[in-house]
């Protein structure tokens, strides 16, 4: 079985199993958003928000519906440009245009609540294309990667089908399939399986745990408590735009801090 980090750099290797100690090392920031504001209009929808990320680290964000937590997702990639306030990967400054914003694109994968497929290429097309376009890859070595990735999230065997064939729950992973395929530093999850029939929910977590457990860095925007107990090193509660409250998942869960929160809580934990 291969793993997200097979051939990348040593770096990502050491990261290891050793999500929370680096985490709470305060060294080893791999995202960090400093001050960020952002305005739709007259909406002021991200409120100087200051976050790190740190390498190997599960950040699970969680909070209303309106909060800002997509636009936070978004903010790391740029699908959304900030208004003030700075954001870096690895210390750089994301790139605004051009080739460094692909490569920032690449470095950076995101899981959608849908699953954003090409419709009519094949799952392994679909895989294949980003590692050949932007990574340069050799076709064969695209080929062979893309399987190894399907094979580990379980769809190697619909390779050759294209997304309608597939349920959504196969569908979701494929879409981790094409993000891993990049290599990525950091993988942002947007409601990865609220748009998926309950019986397909942990298929799609199980693989979300176990990226976790191999050290790969994801910022995760779910309700899912479950995962976020089993998997999540810190827990970012958003609510108005402002990060109100974080805490580790036993900490957020059973002790909420704010109103907010506790009010919020309540509320998914009564469905
Ligand atoms: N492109 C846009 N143009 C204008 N307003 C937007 C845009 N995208 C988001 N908003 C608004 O910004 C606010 C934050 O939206 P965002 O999608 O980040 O919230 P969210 O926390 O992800 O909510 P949900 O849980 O419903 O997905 C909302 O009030 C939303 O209506
Ligand atoms: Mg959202």
């Amino acid at each position: 079985m291969s793993t997200p980090h097979e051939g990348s750099t040593p770096q990502h290797a050491a990261q290891g199993s050793t999500n929370t100690s680096q985490g709470a090392s305060g060294t080893d920031v791999l995202v960090q958003l400093k001050d960020v504001n952002k305005h739709f209009g007259d909406l002021h929808v991200l409120k100087d928000i200051n976050l790190d990320v740190h390498k190997g680290e599960v950040l699970v964000v969680i909070g209303p519906s309106g909060s800002g937590k997509s636009t936070l997702c978004r903010t790391i990639n740029r699908l959304e440009p900030i208004d003030t306030g700075t954001i870096t990967l690895d210390s750089q400054p994301l790139p605004e245009e051009g080739r460094p914003l692909a490569r920032l694109r690449a470095d950076v994968g995101m899981v959608f609540q849908s699953f954003n497929l090409f419709a009519h290429k094949t799952i392994l097309d679909n895989v294949t294309l980003g590692p050949i376009k932007v990574r340069k890859m050799k076709s064969a070595d695209a080929r062979k990667r893309a399987m190894e990735l399907l094979e580990r999230v379980g769809v190697a065997n619909q390779a050759e089908k294209i997304p309608a064939q597939l349920s959504g729950g196969q569908q979701q992973r494929v879409a981790i399939a094409r993000a891993l395929a990049m290599q990525p530093k950091v993988i942002l999850f947007d409601e990865p399986t609220s748009a998926l029939d309950p019986e397909m929910v942990n298929e799609v977590l199980d693989v979300m745990v176990s990226l976790a457990k191999e050290g790969m860095t994801m910022v995760v925007v779910t309700h899912e408590m479950g995962f976020a107990r089993k998997a999540a090193d810190r827990v970012v509660f958003m609510a108005d735009g402002q990060i109100v409250e974080q805490a580790s998942p036993e900490e957020f869960f059973d002790n909420p801090q704010s109103d907010r929160a506790k009010d919020f809580l309540g509320k998914i934990l009564s469905h």
